[in-house]
């Protein structure tokens, strides 16, 4: 279907039949295309060991398919039926604590337990079998749904197995894990694989599962557990693949560390993740994210699985959705690249923790509420957007560099400070870019830099798998390379690396760091930068700026960089805290730029907007407040979205002749449009 599917999860099977058709009119009227289903179902699709039953999931279907509805058919294994847990209790998992679980919740069983192995991929194998090809709903399925928000760790005696395998596989030898994991500290030389525990709070654990003596370890554990559930659904996906060639996917959440979505990417075959922001203000970080969601498949489109219509309700508060508020935020998601746009959920829950969080139909059964009025107009809008759009692609020519292994290396590290925040830091330098309304892809760190002008790199804290000689080749063909504090520190087993810091980004960057100095929150110093870094006056001076910074200080020693902002206090004042070092003599040479402390919002915004205007690549839409502009592309076409995220008009002279996709109004180059607060434009434009 060459349109933007809508619609999302829907739960019939926790209601009375006879409401279903009544279910089915309201969402026709929604103009809802696309329904997941069967996501939390198992205890009713077996209800003991030997026995399945698909009587209601048939009637499900059949309901769907008269209502000429496409699925997203879920395997419905991420939560256990009761009598497993209470049959198997190796089904359950062992919690940080050192707790096993007895049955309750979701989300609720050890990846690595034998029993759960076998019965989820036995349930995926007869869904597959059931509805993949020659059942008469068959031909409404679109795409399979494995699962549901795979997260969390397991810490039982199964996992330990499965862990010390997982370690000989890595390691072959025990030498060679002693070696990795610098076993010698504290006695810890281990002799037997099987003196190997998982690490929590009953081992290395003293303070929380950031608080761990044994780093190697604990760092081993957070890609263990990763590649223990990505077998889980990899197992389940090659049970569907028997019977079907429809895509596979499961849902993600965004920014989420237990998980290592760059290793998961390559066995979906499209990415999808649930967007719920923590706030109200979070359009950076879910520019980021949607970027980071499109990124794990080098660009493909993806789905926007999961969005509440309105509210969520697992918070201690949950803001409603302002008016406009979900449209804006749904075409942003479909401006970074996806091509779904779907709701949790249709109908609102009865009962339990889900009864208050929004839906697309409350309890009363109304399609005369807010909320419903704006579901079913975005599901006009978007049906008369059919034939645009889908498929198309975002050109940027900027790349961010995210990593798994640096966001745990960073968190679970004694020191220099527990207070940098991975997310928060790369939300910052994101927030940097996208203030100037510049493209982004999110990359791992095995990315081909080629393609980009500019690759930003904060907190790379692990180097490994060749990233820094493909950095240094980056920038001698005259690329702009940005890293930050705490870069280049440590190897594949968060050992120190036994050479001056940044260590091998150091001769790229021209600097050489002996002292990190680390403060409480709250305590400031200042960058002051020189108006023009060109002109190399440091330290003041007229046109002098100065931004505040925290946390983190590096006391840099240029080797060839130049300094381009100093400390204004302290026992390092006027020592650099930001340094631009010039690679080669072409007409546009390389730079390998270093922000050696937590440089607050402005700092970061005043570099970007320079650093980006020297390559230039600032545009149009640069520095408009509130507004976000997006771009992406098909061939000659251009979709470009004006996204207005603040509460009043805003002005926007455009770039190009174009034609408004939602009002069908024609701009021309140069003109200046008024897009009121929440609102959003789609100009289409075709470069001749
Ligand atoms: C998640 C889950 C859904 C539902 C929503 C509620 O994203 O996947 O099952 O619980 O949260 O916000
Ligand atoms: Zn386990």
């Amino acid at each position: 279907m060459d349109k933007i599917l809508f619609g999302g999860d829907y739960n019939p099977e926790q209601w009375p039949e006879q409401i279903w058709d009544t279910d089915m009119e309201l969402l026709a009227k929604a103009h809802v295309d696309t329904l997941t289903v069967n996501v939390f179902s198992w205890a009713t699709l077996q209800p003991d060991e030997h026995t399945y039953d698909f009587a209601v999931l048939d009637r499900v279907l059949s309901t769907l398919a008269g209502a000429g509805k496409r699925v997203c058919l879920a395997t419905s294994t991420a939560a256990h039926p009761a009598w497993m847990a209470r049959k198997y209790p190796d089904v359950t998992r062992v919690d940080f604590e050192g707790r096993r679980h007895v049955f309750g919740q979701r989300h609720n069983s050890c990846p690595n337990s034998a029993t759960y192995r076998r019965f989820s991929v036995e349930l995926a194998r007869r869904i597959a079998q059931r509805y993949g090809a020659g059942h008469p709903d068959s031909g409404i399925i679109a795409a399979w749904h494995v699962n549901n928000e795979y997260g969390g760790t397991c810490y039982c005696e199964h996992c330990g197995v499965a862990f010390r395998a997982w370690l000989r596989d890595r390691y072959g030898t025990l030498d060679a894990l002693n070696a990795a994991w610098n076993t010698a500290f504290w006695s810890h030389t281990f002799h037997a694989w099987e003196e190997i525990v998982p690490p929590n709070a009953l081992s290395e654990h003293w303070g929380g599962p950031n608080v761990t003596a044994f780093q190697p370890i604990t760092l081993d554990y957070c890609r263990f557990n990763s590649d223990s559930m990505l077998a889980n659904f990899v197992d389940e996906k090659a049970a569907i693949g028997q019977f079907s060639d429809l895509p596979v996917t499961t849902n993600f959440m965004g920014m989420y560390r237990p998980l290592d979505y760059f290793a998961w990417a390559p066995h979906l075959d499209f990415v999808s993740w649930d967007n719920y922001p923590p706030d109200m203000a979070s359009h950076a970080r879910m520019g980021l994210t949607h970027d980071l969601m499109r990124g794990l498949k080098a660009g493909q489109p993806f789905w926007l699985m999961e969005q509440s219509p309105s509210q969520t309700s697992c918070r201690p508060f949950n803001p409603l959705k302002r008016p406009g508020v979900m449209r804006l935020w749904s075409y942003q998601g479909v401006a970074h690249g996806a091509d779904a746009v779907l709701f949790f959920q249709m109908r609102q829950s009865r009962g339990a923790s889900e009864k208050d969080h929004g839906a697309v139909i409350n309890h009363a059964g109304r399609s005369d509420t807010r909320v419903f009025g704006e579901v079913a107009a975005l599901g006009e809008e978007l049906e008369s957007l059919a034939g645009e759009i889908v498929g198309a692609r975002t050109r940027a020519n900027v790349a961010l560099v995210f990593d798994w292994d640096s966001w745990w290396a960073v968190e679970i590290s004694d020191g220099p400070s527990r207070h940098v925040s991975y997310q928060e830091t790369l939300i910052a330098y994101y927030g940097a870019l996208y203030e100037q309304n510049v493209s982004v892809d999110v990359v791992p760190t095995g990315a081909d830099l080629s393609a980009y002008q500019i690759v930003v790199a904060p907190l790379l804290h692990m180097v490994q798998g060749g990233v820094a000689e493909r950095v240094e080749a980056f920038v001698r063909a005259g690329g702009v390379f940005v890293t930050s504090f705490l870069s280049g520190l440590v190897d594949e087993s968060d050992n120190a690396l036994l050479t001056d810091a940044p260590g091998p980004f150091a001769r790229v960057l021209g600097i050489r760091i002996d002292e990190t100095d680390a403060l409480a929150p709250g305590v400031l110093n200042s960058v002051v930068f020189s108006a023009d870094p060109d002109a190399n006056g440091i330290g003041g001076g007229p046109g002098a700026v100065r931004f505040t910074a925290d946390l983190v200080f590096d006391l840099v020693q240029p080797a060839g960089a130049e300094v381009v902002g100093v400390y204004e206090s302290d026992f390092y004042t006027g020592m650099a805290a930001v340094t631009r070092n010039v690679v080669g003599d072409a007409e546009l040479p390389g730079e390998a730029w270093y922000v050696g402390t937590n440089l607050g919002a402005d700092g970061l915004g005043w570099l970007f907007a320079r650093m980006l205007a020297a390559r230039g690549l600032l545009n149009r839409y640069s520095g408009v407040p509130g507004v976000e502009a997006v771009a992406r592309y098909r061939d000659d076409v251009r979709y470009l979205f004006l996204l207005n995220h603040g509460e009043a008009d805003s002005v926007v002279a455009v770039d190009r002749d174009a034609v408004c996709l939602l009002t069908g109004a024609q701009v021309s180059a140069g003109a200046s449009i008024r897009l009121a607060g929440k609102d959003v434009m789609i100009l289409k434009s075709i470069r001749s």
